[in-house]
């Protein structure tokens, strides 16, 4: 099968589109072909080795070698003890624990595949696993946002992003993005109250105090943030410089205990068994996925290097013919 390969950490130019053998699904495996697979910062991240954390499975070398983890597809074979899908179903998954997205097909666990969800397509499915499970937990979850409430999200043009402020927003949220400026109209477009661009604004600076911020790109101090929490608000950090996610895990607990207020960090739980409520409000177009760009399977390095620079606005999704 044809995949896109890497052996060592490093700009998009390590990729190579390989001949690989096509793998075996092992047992309670099962094999999907990959109809489409959506791109997430963690595979920019991976790709890399930066920041640190996402060398927590490889420290010198990456230990998979196959990046992409947002999949829908068809399942082709099923291994031994692999009895819950039948072959020619659509399905989708999350399989950021070991990767392996960017091929003609990939080994899935079966307990970390679902059904693809009634009138959706391959690509819109592959979208959700994890910028879904992010903005439901980050917002319907630890976030509990409230009718009436002024929540932040920091990062809020790509594609977890995208789908935050929509949920923000059908909760009754008076909602604040911030990103760069290429992307202030289409935080807009998908329901931002207020717009901020970080090139030219720091938001912990302008003198307003937010009831939750989701920070999805988190570069500033435990204390800044705090500063920009209304009495009683909540800062999660989701994704971010390993300097801020240190902050936060040492200082966060204590530097907002006198007033009421929480900073912590956001452990998302992974897996499309987390993203139903998410899911079914797509499928009620009630929240739309936008899909900045599509790519070929060859034209992975291109993709990943689109969303690492920063241009996507939403999802990139990359088509497996
Ligand atoms: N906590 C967990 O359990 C967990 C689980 C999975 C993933 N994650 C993390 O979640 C994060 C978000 O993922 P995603 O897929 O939504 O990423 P994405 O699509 O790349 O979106 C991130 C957005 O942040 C913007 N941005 C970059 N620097 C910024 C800054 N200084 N201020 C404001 N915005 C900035 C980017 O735009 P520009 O590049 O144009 O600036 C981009 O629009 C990633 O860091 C990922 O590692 C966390």
């Amino acid at each position: 099968m044809k995949a896109v390969v890497y052996t060592r950490y490093g700009p998009p130019g390590v990729l190579r589109l390989m001949d690989v053998e096509t793998p075996a699904p092992g047992d309670g495996e099962v094999l999907v072909k990959v109809h489409a697979v959506s791109l997430n910062a963690s595979d920019w991240e991976t790709l890399r080795g930066k920041p640190l954390y996402s060398r927590i499975m490889g420290p010198f070398r990456p230990r998979h070698h196959i990046l992409g983890s947002d999949i829908a597809g068809q399942v082709a074979a099923a291994g031994a003890n692999a009895t819950l899908f039948q072959p020619g179903e659509q399905v989708f998954a999350d399989i950021l624990g070991h990767m392996g997205g960017f091929a003609e097909y990939a080994r899935v666990p079966q307990s970390a595949l679902a059904r693809m969800p009634a009138g959706m397509t391959y690509e819109e499915a592959a979208c959700l696993p994890q910028a879904g499970a992010i903005a439901l937990q980050g917002l319907a979850g630890k976030g509990q946002v409230r009718p009436g409430q002024k929540v932040l999200i920091n990062g809020a043009g790509g594609g977890s992003g995208m789908y935050a402020v929509q949920l923000a927003k059908l909760h009754g949220a008076e909602v604040t993005g911030v990103d760069s400026t290429e992307k202030l109209e289409f935080m807009r477009s998908v329901g931002a109250n207020h717009v901020i661009d970080y090139t030219r604004e720091d938001f912990t600076r302008n003198g307003r105090a937010y009831d939750l911020i989701l920070d999805l790109a988190a570069h500033r101090s435990a204390f800044a943030c705090k500063r920009s929490l209304a009495p009683a608000g909540r800062y999660l950090y989701v994704g971010g410089s390993m300097a801020a996610l240190f902050q936060v895990l040492l200082i966060g607990p204590l530097a907002g205990l006198s007033e009421g207020k929480k900073i912590r960090v956001l452990a998302v739980r992974l897996g499309v068994q987390h993203v139903g409520p998410i899911v079914e409000l797509c499928q009620a177009a009630k929240i739309a996925t936008v899909i900045d760009r599509r790519y070929r399977l060859s034209e992975v390095p291109e993709a990943l290097r689109y969303l690492g620079e920063g241009h996507a606005k939403g999802k990139v999704v990359v088509i497996v013919e």
